[in-house]
This record gives structure tokens, sequence and C-alpha cells, in this order.
């Protein structure tokens, strides 16, 4: 039965894309209110720099989540971010936009989750001066024209159902010359059509590459997998159990095994309003 769930919950997430995008509000919301935030302040896969010298210093309190502020670091690392506007779509838990607000001084940062439950979670923990979280969803930016000199976008946009409409949504917000950082797990089958829709999009790709080894690398190497092994076991409801557990990227979970056989791939890019 529980694989029947996982088979249907699979063709649900890749190929129907209306469907996706409730189902993922819902699962998104139910994990705000049932894990602690300290237990689980980030909900990415991580990043494994290749050369130690480039891992950011962190405080003895941030040492715990390295591997996923690594993967923020990577991300926002070449956008010279102190003092400038910057969005983050699909915050989460927040834990990369209070990185990013605590170690790399923006003027200001906004983290935008459509999940009502993570947003109230964010604004609860988190109280830099320089940090807002805001309800609003990828698809319809609850933010002016022109109003911001970053965007990033961290392991989120596999859930939505239209990457063209996200990525005018991020242009329509980003100033002339703005950079938005996009990082995510793509499967082969899609990698055209992301391919298409950021070359078609009105902003040049200034930056490309793959980052799957250090993904990967950093899965393996995490401690957190333990405690959030530990943690989907205890309290996820059992119809969720499957499907969080192969999208937690655990050993010999789905997406793990896919990015380990090569049929899902995860990249990095950066591009720049013309
Ligand atoms: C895998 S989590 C990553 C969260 C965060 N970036 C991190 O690295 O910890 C994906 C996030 O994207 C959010 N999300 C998914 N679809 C969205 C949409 N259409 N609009 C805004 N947020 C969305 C989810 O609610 C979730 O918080």
């Amino acid at each position: 039965m529980g694989t029947f769930f996982r088979k249907l919950a699979g063709f649900i997430f890749f190929f129907s894309k209306k469907i996706k995008h409730f189902l993922w509000k819902r699962i998104y919301d139910r994990l705000a209110n049932t894990y602690e935030y300290f237990d689980w302040a980030f909900m990415n896969y991580g990043f494994d720099y290749d050369n130690k010298s480039n891992e950011p210093p962190l405080s003895d309190e941030d040492e715990e989540y390295r591997y996923c502020i690594q993967l923020y670091h990577h991300t926002v690392e070449k956008l010279a971010v102190q003092d400038k506007t910057v969005l983050e779509v699909g915050s989460g838990r927040g834990g990369g936009t209070s990185y990013i607000a605590r170690y790399l001084n923006p003027k200001k940062i906004t983290g935008i989750d459509y999940s009502k439950n993570a947003i109230t979670l964010c604004n609860r923990i988190h109280n830099e001066h320089n940090l807002e979280f805001v309800e609003g969803d990828a698809s319809d930016l609850p933010m002016e024209d022109d109003s911001q000199d970053v965007v990033i976008n961290v392991e989120s946009s596999h859930c939505y159902p239209s990457i063209p409409q996200f990525l005018s949504e991020v242009k329509r917000v980003l100033k002339p010359g703005g950079l938005f950082a996009w990082t995510d797990v793509c499967p082969t089958e899609a990698v055209d059509d992301y391919e298409e829709a950021f070359n078609t999009c009105g902003m040049k790709t200034i930056d490309y590459y793959q980052i799957t080894d250090n993904v990967l690398r950093a899965l393996d190497a995490d401690k957190i997998n333990e405690v959030k092994n530990e943690i989907i076991s205890k309290s996820t409801p059992f119809y969720l159990k499957g499907i969080i557990k192969d999208f937690s990227g655990l050993k010999d979970t789905a997406i793990y095994n896919t990015l380990r056989n090569g049929r899902t791939k995860y990249y990095f890019r950066i591009l720049q309003n013309g």
C-alpha cells in the first residue's frame, strides 16, 4: 500500500502542475506546524565545497547547519549582497534568509513563501532588523516592479506549476541590471523545458553549472540527516511518510537515488536582468 501511495505521489508531483501546486502547499503548511524550528531550520539538501578554504566561518550555533547554510552561501557569494535589497522566493523555515541577514549585511532581505504556517513560524522566530517574511506565491510576487537588487531561489522551483511565469515575475521585480540566482534539482526529462524557460525569459544567463556532486557529498556527510530520519519517522502522518522521506534526500530514498544514478541533477545558475 505504501508503495502505491508513493508511486501515485511521484506521478502527481512530477506531471500534474495544478495538483502539484496544491499538494506541496498542504505538505509545507503541515511541516511548518509539525516540526520545531530548531530541529529543522532548513529544508534543502546542502552543499559541500570542493575546496574547504572556501567554507564560510560560522558561529557554534550555526555550525550544526553548515551544509544547508553552504548551499545558501554558494548561491549568493558572487552577488555582493551587502547593502542591497534582496528577495528570497520559497524561504521555507527562514534559516537561509536569516543567515544572509545576519552574516552578509543586505540593506533588507524579504523571504516569501506560499505556506502561511511557514511565514507565521518565521515571523515568530526571526527578528533581525533587516529581515521580513511575507506570504506570497512565486507566480504572483507581492512586490513592486523594479524594487529588488537581487532575487534568490533555493530548492523551491521544482514545486512551481509554471517556471516561465515565475521567471517573468522575477524579471518584473528586479531592477535593471539586477541579479537572480537559482539553484534546484531537475530530473533529466525536464532539463529542456527549464533551458527554454531560462533562455527566453528576457534575463541573460551569466553563470551556469551542475553542483550534483557537491550536493551528494553534503547529503552523505550531514549528521542532521540522522535527526531528520528520526523526526520524519516520529511525527509524520502515515500517508505522507513515504513521500516526505523520498524528498528529504535521506540515503536510499527516491531523490537521493536518482541524484546518484544521474536521472536527476542539481543545477546552479545566475541571470542578469537586461
Ligand atoms: C524544499 S523547501 C526549501 C526551503 C528553503 N529555500 C530552504 O532551502 O530551506 C521549498 C519551499 O518552497 C516553498 N514553495 C513551494 N511552492 C511555492 C510557491 N508557488 N510560491 C512560494 N513558495 C513556494 C515551499 O512552501 C517550501 O517552503
